[in-house]
């Protein structure tokens, strides 16, 4: 029987790339993006589409009742850290309004299955330990604070209406699709990758290093770096350990890379000089933040894309076949 699933910022970076898998695997995939800030080019051809916002209670009902989905795939959020902490009310509002919205939805049309794209800003860690589901909860911004929020609606959701759920909470989402179908494309663009590898093709004046006095091994910030199709893997996973109850994954590689280790990684792969400069900290980063993912490997999960030149070879091979991203 074929499988009908609905993705909310299916339209987005880490959304794009699952619907992709999941068309692949034959499933039927509704996508419903207000396009703010994913891409109607990144939708998979095969998928339907849907442009509106969740805050439209109306089309959301509209939705539901068109069709029965076997599950939820929540993407759909604001995402900006540094956004959050200029407008933290508008974060909680709009990430959390739509969340509860969304899984009120799933309650009303019987929808038991729900997964969150979930975050590593829940976590606050000093040392260079790596950070497994039962590390302490203590989010440093209204954005991880938002997922945070959503993932407590999602244990209530569970515990009195047996919704079942699985929180992901992806370390750095990173890399493009290794067929070269979709990539990495936020405006502004803030992650490190795209924006070392753009400075590296003359796109962008010099980068900005934000901070190089943390206590890490060459003062530069430490981040797990996943690939983003691993991590769509790691969501079809999730969708079927649901079969066996709800549950919560940390998605990371373990291995932490320094932004200095990333800009010699692009230098290594492109062959081209990374021009940068030694800038201030930036408020809000913790000097290391890197994934204990046992849970998920005992799952079965198996990162393919594993190691950090592999990633930025996928990124940099997208980036260069697409100057401007996904266009206008
Ligand atoms: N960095 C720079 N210069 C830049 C951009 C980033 O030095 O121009 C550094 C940052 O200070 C940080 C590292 O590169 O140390 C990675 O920064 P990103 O902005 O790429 O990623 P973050 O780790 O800040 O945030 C990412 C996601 C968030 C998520 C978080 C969880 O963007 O959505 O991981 O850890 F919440």
């Amino acid at each position: 029987m074929v499988e009908t699933f609905l993705v909310t910022g299916g339209a987005g970076y880490v959304g794009s790339h699952l619907v992709l898998s999941l068309v692949e695997q034959g499933a039927r995939v509704t996508i419903l993006d207000n396009l703010r800030t994913g891409h109607r080019a990144a939708v998979a051809p095969g998928a339907d589409f849907v442009e509106a916002d969740l805050a439209d209670a109306a089309t959301l009902e509209q939705v539901f009742t068109a069709q029965r989905f076997d599950a939820v795939f929540h993407f759909a959020s604001l995402s900006q850290v540094g956004e959050s902490m200029r407008d933290p009310m508008r974060y909680l509002a709009d990430n959390v309004g739509n969340g509860i919205r969304l899984i009120e939805a799933c309650v009303r049309h019987g929808v038991n299955r729900f997964v969150l794209s979930s975050t590593a800003a829940l976590f606050n860690v000093a040392d260079s330990r790596l950070i497994d589901e039962t590390a302490l909860i203590d989010p440093q911004s209204a954005y991880g604070d938002s997922k945070w929020m959503i993932e407590r609606a999602l244990h209530w959701a569970g515990r009195v209406h047996g919704l079942r759920h699985a929180c992901l909470r992806y370390f750095n989402a990173a890399g493009a699709d290794p067929d070269g179908r979709l990539g990495e494309d936020h405006r502004p663009e803030s992650h490190l990758i795209p924006l070392v590898i753009d400075a590296a093709l003359g796109r962008r004046p010099p980068l900005d290093v934000f901070g190089d006095d943390y206590p890490t091994r060459d003062g530069t910030c430490i981040r797990d770096y996943v690939h983003v199709t691993d991590l769509a893997q790691a969501h079809l996973l999730a969708l079927r350990q649901l079969d066996h109850g709800s549950l919560v994954w940390n998605l990371g590689n373990g291995n932490g890379h320094s932004v200095r280790e990333v800009i010699t990684a692009v230098e290594r792969i492109s062959g081209l000089t990374v021009p940068f400069q030694i800038a201030p900290r930036r408020p809000g980063d913790a000097p290391a933040l890197v994934a204990a993912s046992d849970r998920a490997k005992a799952a079965g999960w198996q990162p393919v894309l594993d190691d950090l030149d592999a990633i930025v070879a996928t990124a940099l091979a997208w980036r260069k076949a697409h100057p401007e991203g996904y266009g206008n």
